[in-house]
């Protein structure tokens, strides 16, 4: 199935029917999102994956009464770093020296190009919104993953994210949950959205065309 077959297929279902996702399709859609591409490289955002049904239950009843959380085998939580920045991008560039065999100094003038842009951007707030950007990017990519593994993706904005941090004690881990995608399979008969056209603009109105 092509990309484009698996994405016209795909819905945000809302009822899911609990049939366990295999082991070998989430951790191909966990690596679709480890490779996802951010900004620099920087990858400011962790993935939290949560199987237990009394955990999902906990985090629908505090934070996200959406029935995907329960009815899905799988939830993962995108979250971001809330360490400071300055630290991250240290961090990374020891990273990358030693990923591909360089000195610091060989990466300086990368430093400080990634330094000035935070720098550009201001304060922590400004980082964490340029972070939750690259971690939704991971959320487009997971979604498409899970698409072509047939499995259905239920992505989710609609949940109180410092009651959700506080179930999964993320502040402890340096984390702050931006958005959640519950994975499963739908259940046809009980979503009425299953049976739903897409509503998409169309190429002409989507596509600005400028030569
Ligand atoms: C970032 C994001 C957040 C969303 N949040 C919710 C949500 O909280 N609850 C929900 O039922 N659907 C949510 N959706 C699903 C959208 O409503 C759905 O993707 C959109 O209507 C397009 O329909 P389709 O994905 O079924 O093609 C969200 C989608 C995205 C991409």
């Amino acid at each position: 199935m092509s990309l484009v077959d698996a994405l016209q297929w795909r819905y945000a279902a809302k009822r899911l029917n609990g049939e366990a996702v295999p082991e070998e399709k989430l951790e191909r859609i966990l690596e679709a999102a480890r490779l996802a591409p951010s900004s620099f490289g920087l990858q400011p955002w962790s993935l939290v994956h949560v199987r237990s049904p009394e955990l999902r239950q906990r985090i629908h009843d505090a934070a996200a009464p959406q029935p995907q959380v329960i009815e899905g085998s799988d939830l993962l939580v995108f979250a971001v770093h809330d360490s400071d920045f300055y630290q991250q991008l240290d961090h990374h560039i020891r990273h990358t020296a030693e990923t591909r065999g360089m000195t610091e100094s060989d990466l300086a003038g990368f430093r400080d190009m990634i330094k000035g842009t935070l720098d550009g951007k201001g304060d922590h707030q400004a980082h964490l919104a340029w972070a939750a950007r690259q971690a939704y990017i991971g959320l487009g990519v997971a979604i498409a993953a899970a698409a072509s593994e047939q499995v259905d993706a239920s992505p989710m904005e609609g949940f109180k994210p410092d009651a959700l941090d506080e179930v999964l004690g993320l502040h402890d881990k340096g984390l702050r949950s931006v958005a959640l995608l519950a994975l499963g399979y739908r259940d046809a008969e009980r979503d009425q959205g299953a049976g739903f056209k897409k509503v998409r603009r169309s190429m002409e109105k989507f596509v600005y065309r400028l030569g």
